[in-house]
């Protein structure tokens, strides 16, 4: 029916022109990209995208159903259209890079309905380089009072062709899936419902979560996303009917029976295309979700340090420990205390590794009471308290022993899904924080939400995130949220959102039933994902094979693919995800020990999506450089210029490679080390196996 109507307004648009009286047309600073906004004869908005002419979205309607108003989409009249330009530099505190430029055309385009009741809105679009974007502004208007409720926001995104489209399924629960490659019209994301690995998940239409990547037939990648995702639910990608583009589907409530409740008047999200002629660009333009949010609200955030860390973590998902120090109720297991992981002496000698390894921080999860009646239990309500240490656990001993060895306890608060729970905890969880001179968290929320009818991805949830966000910077503390809401570039505003999982991470590796992640989800991952903000993804497991503990799984990686991951994934904290047993003189451990952490710039050398990726991040004050390459299940062959580098300079590159014999699958710890000379004219020969990668650090001769 909608492709009816729309079919519809295109004849009457065609026979009867549009309202051109004002100038909606908006092109990118370096005019390659032109977005123009219009309305057809009855008045329907909307708007359509080029790139040196040629179309990459098509027109696209836009418009809103309120509850107990009409549908707010027809009879509209532009009341004026205001032009400006915008260009400046802001920096970061920390990030992939120092200095962020934010350079954009706007156009805002006012609208009025002819017919009552006569609502008024207003439609912000920004013309970047990288991309555009829209957000739509319900202003103070006397027919829209209080309090209004959103059933659908009817945002389109029609497309140009059958693009290639990498995907995950529009889950109002978890983003934690594999990606799909293939056609906009095979899109399927019902059939990938009930996935058994997946602690909760929802999948009500074909839809796809964003960022969603696309490639068109004349090689130009689209990435559809959101940007400032505030008081407002996530926005899934419903595919049209005509199975050529999509319309949003936002999260809803099944417990209040809408999508969005706001008071007037009230902005949305930005719904934000990047577009670029090459993949790498889309990295790199992924600056956009960023400049399209506020500057920083909270200031100062030198309390919170980009670090790499540890954790009592790997080891409960292979198996070797457990997150709950007695036997798990109702389970009938007998499990002894000793096997509980968050155990003082086991903690003291994850401290004292790290410490010898430059290492700054230990996150410990399994600390608290309350892991017995977690996941699998309905009434999770009350359960975790987040200050009651397990009695083998001595909180205050081991923040004491760690901060003698410049060792930060990262603390853990697994909220299963309990939001209520946790919002009543809030202070008292931060204040014991602030009291240890603790400043990172990682939250957590496993489990369907509590209360019923409620979704990880809807406007009550995102509230709750923010609210977590914002309670936690008054305590000087870091959030790295798993089963998070999509990052929106929040960041800026509140630079204390350092990570977040968010996608299919490590763990899967140890204990999925259907193999673990693909050598191509990484390679994936970076043109998808990894456009919306920093990654806890946790790389650094070297044994392969999880010999003992899990016979029947392995990450699906050789050595060399896991250390290229701490400069492909960007996180300003990357966990050493293994054993420590595991680093032991191990000669490959020496990267993780030396690479970078926080970036003066980072340059996308090239890149395919789903393919592969090599990526060079300059570390902040140092001028040092790391590369890091991963592909998929295709061996590669390439040229790598060191271009980047400074002119006039020599460096002292160390290779960690796959060895010749490398096999993502047959021979994953394949591997070798050289060493080389090397400055912007060099230009090395370099092969990925099959699963593979590689990783150089790239120091300067003073470098100590
Ligand atoms: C799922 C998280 O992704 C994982 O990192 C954590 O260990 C478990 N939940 C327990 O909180
Ligand atoms: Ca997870």
């Amino acid at each position: 029916m909608a492709k009816l109507i729309s079919i519809f307004v295109f004849v009457l648009l065609f026979f009867s022109g549009c309202n051109k009286s004002q100038n909606s047309t908006l092109r990118s600073p370096n005019r390659n990209l032109t977005v123009s906004f219009q309305l057809t004869s009855g008045g329907i908005p909307f708007y359509q995208a080029s790139l040196h002419n040629e179309q990459v979205i098509a027109p696209s309607f836009l418009g809103f159903e309120f509850k107990d108003m009409s549908v707010f989409q027809k009879d509209m009249k532009i009341i004026s259209v205001k032009h400006s330009s915008h260009n400046n530099i802001w920096e970061t505190q920390w990030g992939e890079k120092r200095e962020v430029v934010n350079h954009y055309n706007e156009m805002i385009v006012s609208l009025k309905e002819q017919k009552a009741p006569n609502r008024k809105l207003k439609i912000f679009f920004r013309v970047f380089n990288e991309g555009f974007a829209f957000r739509y502004e319900f202003p103070e208007q006397e027919n829209m009072l209080g309090d209004v409720v959103i059933l659908d926001e009817m945002t389109e995104f029609n497309l140009t062709g059958d693009h290639t489209t990498w995907w995950i399924p529009g889950d109002w629960e978890i983003y934690e899936h594999h990606y799909n490659k293939t056609k906009v019209s095979e899109i399927d994301a019902i059939s990938k419902r009930n996935h058994p690995d997946l602690g909760q998940t929802y999948i009500p239409y074909n839809a796809v979560n964003t960022p969603v990547t696309m490639k068109t037939n004349g090689g130009v990648y689209l990435s559809i996303h959101e940007a400032d995702l505030t008081n407002y639910a996530g926005m899934t990608l419903k595919l049209n009917e005509s199975k050529d583009g999509f319309v949003s589907e936002l999260v809803g409530s099944k417990r209040l029976g809408y999508k969005v409740k706001r008071n007037m008047p009230f902005e949305t999200p930005w719904r934000v295309v990047q577009v670029s002629e090459s993949a790498g660009g889309l990295i790199e333009g992924s600056d956009i979700y960023m400049n399209l949010n506020d500057s920083n609200k909270i200031g100062d955030v030198s309390w919170f340090k980009p670090t790499k860390y540890m954790g009592i973590w790997w080891e409960m998902h292979i198996g070797k420990s457990t997150w709950y120090m007695n036997s798990r109720e109702k389970t009938g297991s007998n499990d002894s205390m000793v096997k509980h992981g968050a155990r003082t002496e086991n903690v003291k000698q994850y401290i004292d590794f790290a410490s010898e390894n430059g290492i700054g921080a230990l996150l410990i999860e399994g600390w608290n009471t309350g892991w017995n009646h977690w996941c699998g239990f309905p009434d999770r309500e009350g359960v975790f308290d987040f200050v009651t240490p397990y009695s083998d656990y001595d909180l205050q001993k081991l923040v004491r022993y760690g901060k003698q060895k410049d060792v930060e306890i990262m603390m853990h608060h697994e909220t299963s899904a309990a939001p209520r729970t946790y919002e009543q905890q809030l202070d008292t969880a931060f204040s014991l924080m602030q009291s240890l001179d603790l400043h990172t968290v990682k939250t957590g929320y496993v489990g369907n939400i509590i209360p019923e009818g409620e979704y990880h991805h809807g406007q009550w949830m995102v509230n709750h995130y923010q609210k977590v966000i914002e309670t936690a910077a008054k305590y000087n503390v870091a959030v790295n949220a798993h089963e998070p809401i999509k990052a929106t570039g929040k960041r800026r505003t509140y630079p204390n959102i350092i990570s977040r999982e968010g996608l299919r991470g490590q763990e899967f590796n140890a204990w999925a039933t259907d193999g673990g992640n693909l050598p191509s989800h990484l390679p994936t991952v970076a043109f998808t994902r990894m456009l919306s903000g920093p990654i806890d993804f946790t790389p650094g497991i070297f044994n392969i094979k999880l010999n003992p503990y899990k016979l029947n799984n392995q990450v699906n990686t050789t050595i060399a693919k896991q250390l290229a991951l701490y400069v492909v994934l960007y996180s300003p904290i990357q966990m050493a995800a293994d054993l420590p047993e595991n680093y032991q003189d191990h000669a490959a451990f020496q990267f993780i020990r030396d690479v970078g952490i926080d970036w003066e710039q980072t340059k996308v050398i090239d890149g395919e999506v789903g393919e592969y990726v090599v990526i060079a991040r300059e570390e902040r004050d140092t001028g040092d450089w790391f590369i890091g390459a991963i592909t998929n299940e295709s061996a590669r062959e390439m040229e790598l210029s060191f271009d980047f580098l400074p002119e006039g300079e020599t460096f002292k590159a160390t290779i960690y490679k796959d060895g010749m014999g490398a096999h993502w699958k047959k021979n994953p710890t394949d591997f070798a080390i050289e060493e080389a000379v090397v400055d912007s004219d060099t230009v090395l020969p370099i092969r990925l196996a099959p699963g593979g990668g590689i990783a150089i650090s790239v120091f300067k001769y003073n470098h100590n």
